[in-house]
């Protein structure tokens, strides 16, 4: 009998620009305060890539910590699948760029658009590649130039996104590590309350969408946190269940970093004590599809192999979902 195939985890990078954004910075651009900033979302300060620079810049340094760490060459690499909402450009994909500046000859890629849960879609969808047993190595990566999209003189969005990306090295595997089971959803009715309003083929740009900052974030705060709360918490707590675990069997959440009201819900919901979350939108904001491989990276010597790692994630779309994971090293 053959074995099954999974996808584990064997590498992880992360990349976040040097320049910062803090909460005193915001202070004087628009009407907000540093504790009004802290209580309501946790967050302290983000990173901003700055200068003529696109999201494949922040996603190359990661790219190349992968292969540097694992100790392979850019031609063993597979594919190479990145969730964003913020392509360097409509066309060509960000992927097809990464490919050519990681110099990652032999790979093909596309870019996978879920906002929040981008790096969950991908993942799911990395993982079932290695998983057909048609490829081998497959970089998964999450990564977004919110500032791109950022409203400055916006106080209700400009707090809370940040630039940042991570990456993860899919292999294959025949004894039950890595991606393991996944629950993804989507519910275009979410779209009314967290969008970006012009710059596609309904909206295209034109010198009025300009004039009426269509081509930044819209986001009704309040609709979003409440289908967040639910959301994140009902899909974690089904993958839970339909893996017959509870909270105990869990080393890790590692949830999308939106706002610690929503993660420390999930965190309740699953019956994880917070020690067992990882929480790092204290220093970079939501980095969007970023957010959780920057997490992995971020906690990557603690991570020990066998853990069972539950991902979480909602945002716009709307998208949500989970994934459990096995550490594989
Ligand atoms: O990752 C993608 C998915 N996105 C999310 O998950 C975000 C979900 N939503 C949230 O995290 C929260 O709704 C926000 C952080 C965006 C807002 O927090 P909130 O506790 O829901 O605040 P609110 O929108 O209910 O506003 C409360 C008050 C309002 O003033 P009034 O009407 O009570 O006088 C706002 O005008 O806070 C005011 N406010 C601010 N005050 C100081 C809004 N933004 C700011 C600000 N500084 N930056």
């Amino acid at each position: 009998m053959t074995q099954k195939i999974t996808a584990a985890i064997t590498a992880v990078g992360g990349f976040v620009p040097e320049d910062k954004l803090t909460n005193a910075d915001l202070e004087k651009i628009v009407d907000t305060n540093d504790e009004w900033i802290r209580s309501r979302t946790g967050i302290e300060e983000r990173r901003i890539l700055k200068g003529q620079k696109g999201t494949s810049d922040l996603i190359v340094p990661a790219v190349k910590q992968i292969l540097e760490k694992r100790g392979i060459t850019p031609d063993e690499i597979d594919a190479l699948v990145i969730g964003t909402v913020t392509p360097d450009m409509m066309f060509p994909s960000t992927a097809n760029m990464v490919c050519y500046k990681a110099g990652l000859k032999n790979a093909w890629g596309y870019d996978l658009l879920a906002a929040c849960s981008g790096f969950l879609y991908a993942l799911t969808t990395g993982a079932m590649m290695i998983e057909s047993g048609r490829y081998k190595k497959v970089i998964v990566a999450g990564g977004d130039k919110m500032s791109s999209i950022v409203d400055y003189s916006d106080r209700t969005t400009c707090i809370i996104f940040g630039d940042g990306a991570g990456a993860v090295l899919l292999e294959a595997n025949t004894e039950g590590y890595g991606v393991l089971d996944s629950i993804l959803r989507s519910d275009g009715a979410g779209c009314a309350h967290l969008h970006m309003k012009a710059g596609g083929s309904l909206r295209p740009a034109s010198a009025e969408t300009v004039a009426n900052k269509e081509h930044y974030i819209y986001q009704e705060g309040q609709p979003v946190f409440k289908a967040a709360v639910k959301g994140m918490a009902d899909v974690s707590a089904e993958l839970l269940e339909r893996n017959k675990l509870t909270g105990a069997d869990i080393a890790w959440l590692v949830p999308h970093q939106a706002n610690k009201r929503i993660i420390d819900a999930t965190a309740d919901r699953m019956g994880l004590t917070h020690d067992k979350v990882m929480l790092n939108i204290m220093r970079y904001g939501n980095t969007t599809a970023g957010t959780i491989p920057l997490c992995l990276y971020d906690w990557e010597s603690q991570l020990k192999k066998g853990d069972n790692i539950v991902l979480a994630a909602f945002g716009g779309g709307f998208t949500w979902g989970a994934t459990l994971v096995k550490w594989g090293y």
